[in-house]
């Protein structure tokens, strides 16, 4: 059974995860829209994990005797200025994340619910591979510069990505 203070810390999460996939998803259009192709469907299932990542959370919060509350989420924004810019943020906002998951696992070790926090691994690792892939797209991103060329190999390449999964550090990047 979780305690109070765990389930609403998971139940934080939860949105957390959920404003995720729509930040990725309003990326995705956003990208889609100026032809960046590859980009839109890197970001769509980008957006796609970070629901997995939500459900995840609120089967366990139910299995556990919780209750896993399902709230209205942030407007995220819906235009991003560059690409580059963009990934920045993906970038930016992974930390945040991953800064998010650590306090959850701060207070699962002062509930001491260990089962918690055992569930909590899986959540760790990923974060571990997601701010990994998003540094190593930042430095493509820096390699090709303003060159057109180097765009489109880059907004080609990026497809790939979602073919082999973002299980390997280096992406195939
Ligand atoms: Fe669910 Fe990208 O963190």
């Amino acid at each position: 059974m979780l305690s109070k203070k765990m389930e609403a810390a998971l139940n934080e999460q939860i949105k957390v995860e959920a404003d995720s996939s729509q930040v990725y998803l309003s990326m995705a259009s956003w990208a889609e829209i100026k032809g960046l192709e590859g980009i839109a469907q890197f970001m769509y299932k980008h957006s796609d994990e970070e629901r997995a990542h939500m459900l995840k959370l609120v089967k366990y919060v139910n299995e556990r005797g919780g209750h896993a509350k399902i709230s209205a989420l942030k407007d995220p924004k819906t235009e991003f200025g560059t690409f580059q810019k963009m990934f920045e943020e993906l970038y930016q906002h992974e930390i945040f994340v991953s800064n998010s998951i650590n306090e959850l696992v701060h207070v699962s070790l002062g509930e001491k619910d260990y089962a918690t926090h055992n569930f909590l691994q899986w959540y760790v690792a990923e974060q571990i591979e997601e701010e990994a892939l998003a540094r190593s797209i930042l430095d493509k991103i820096k390699l090709i510069g303003n060159d057109k060329g180097g765009l489109y190999l880059f907004d080609r390449d990026i497809q790939q990505i979602n073919v082999e999964s973002a299980a390997s550090p280096n992406m195939g990047m």
